[in-house]
């Protein structure tokens, strides 16, 4: 293998770039579709990748090209030291683009502190515009400091400012159209997003499945979508833009539309295993072999035999029963 090269191409022909890492399987909030609501048993602090390891295996996966790095959780600002985590994965000078996906509620504090990493973009879970809802959905009355730290971001600058709701049967449904009346006079990219049954059990009934198809009917009362080009810090979202909104809408259809054959990321968790898809529990251990002592080569090595374990793509809404036994919050979305 030449170690230079960069050299991530999986079996389907798939260029990997983007590395998901979830730094911690924590999370301060208890989501009814994410998280039981007696929460996990917590990996302890021994299972946990430090951050050193965390950054040498960036920086290898960097040398093979990744160069597109999100953090998530869990909460990622739930870990301690995470800014000075932050501050060494920025300066790591390949990585043209870090990002952050996190609930909002420990944020505003820290955005100065992101921004001046050189941190500009940042995605976070808000399911409902409702105090009370927001309350019952997370266990956690802090609907208000999720709103102030989005207005905070947008003051500072960041951009694009993303807002993932998941749109779930039986739980915030009735809120799409206020959802996306918000894009016609603030900045913000709200995405929709398909509910996938990867929750806590009890919860999975069929009825929670929103399909993109009826969200975009629902919103297109509001007046036509229109498409708009897609960028280089494009995901999985489909974009539109209501006439004369400031904002914008993302679709995101896991389900229904999935994204698999476009695919180009790995997830790296907590524990330190390299997830090659969300919806699979296909994965390498990195922790083990690299507290015995392997070198960057080997390493590399270790994450390109991933890549190629990489499946076409989920078969989900075929077979439910293929559902991941991990959970969302120790994956990270
Ligand atoms: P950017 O486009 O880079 O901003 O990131 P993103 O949209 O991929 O990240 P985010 O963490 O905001 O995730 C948004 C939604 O897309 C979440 O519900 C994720 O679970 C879902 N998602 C992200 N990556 C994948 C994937 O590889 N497969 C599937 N099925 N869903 C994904
Ligand atoms: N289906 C779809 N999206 C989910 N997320 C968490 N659980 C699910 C699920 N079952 C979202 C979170 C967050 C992102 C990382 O993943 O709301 O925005
Ligand atoms: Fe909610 Fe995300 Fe925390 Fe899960 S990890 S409980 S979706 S905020």
């Amino acid at each position: 293998m030449d170690f230079d090269t960069p050299q991530l191409v999986d079996t389907f022909d798939r260029r990997i770039n983007y590395l998901r890492i979830s730094v911690t399987d924590r999370c301060n909030l208890r989501c009814i579709y994410c998280m039981p609501r007696k929460g996990l048993p917590k990996l302890n602090h021994a299972e946990i990748l430090t951050y050193e390891e965390i950054l040498r295996i960036t920086k290898v996966a960097v040398g093979l090209g990744i160069n597109k790095v999100r953090v998530t959780g869990g909460e990622p600002l739930a870990r301690k030291g995470i800014l000075t985590f932050l501050e060494e994965l920025s300066s790591v000078r390949e990585i043209e683009d870090i990002s952050l996906t996190t609930n909002g509620v420990m944020v505003a504090d820290r955005l100065q502190a992101l921004w001046d990493m050189g941190i500009r973009r940042i995605n976070i879970s808000l399911d409902t515009l409702s105090r009370k809802r927001y309350q019952e959905i997370t266990s956690t009355d802090a609907f208000y400091k999720v709103w102030h730290a989005i207005e905070k971001a947008h003051e500072l600058g960041f951009s694009p400012i993303k807002i993932n709701m998941v749109v779930i049967g039986g739980v915030n449904e009735d809120e799409i159209l206020d959802f996306a009346r918000l894009t016609l006079n603030h900045p913000y990219q709200v995405r929709f997003i398909e509910y996938m049954p990867i929750g806590p059990i009890d919860f999975n009934t069929p009825s929670r499945f929103i399909s993109t198809k009826i969200i975009k009917q629902t919103v297109e009362s509001l007046g036509p979508l229109i498409p708009v080009k897609s960028d280089c810090f494009d995901g999985p979202a489909q974009r539109y833009k209501l006439e004369g909104a400031t904002g914008e809408l993302g679709f995101i259809s896991p389900i229904s539309d999935h994204f698999c054959g476009k695919c180009n990321r790995l997830r790296l968790t907590a524990d330190g295993k390299l997830r090659v898809c969300l919806l699979s529990d296909l994965a390498l251990d990195l922790k083990t072999p690299i507290r015995s002592g392997i070198s960057d080569r080997e390493l590399a090595q270790l994450i390109v035999k991933a890549v190629l374990l990489k499946p076409s793509g989920h078969q989900v809404e075929r077979d439910a029963s293929l559902i991941p036994s991990g959970q969302m919050s120790s994956i990270g979305g």
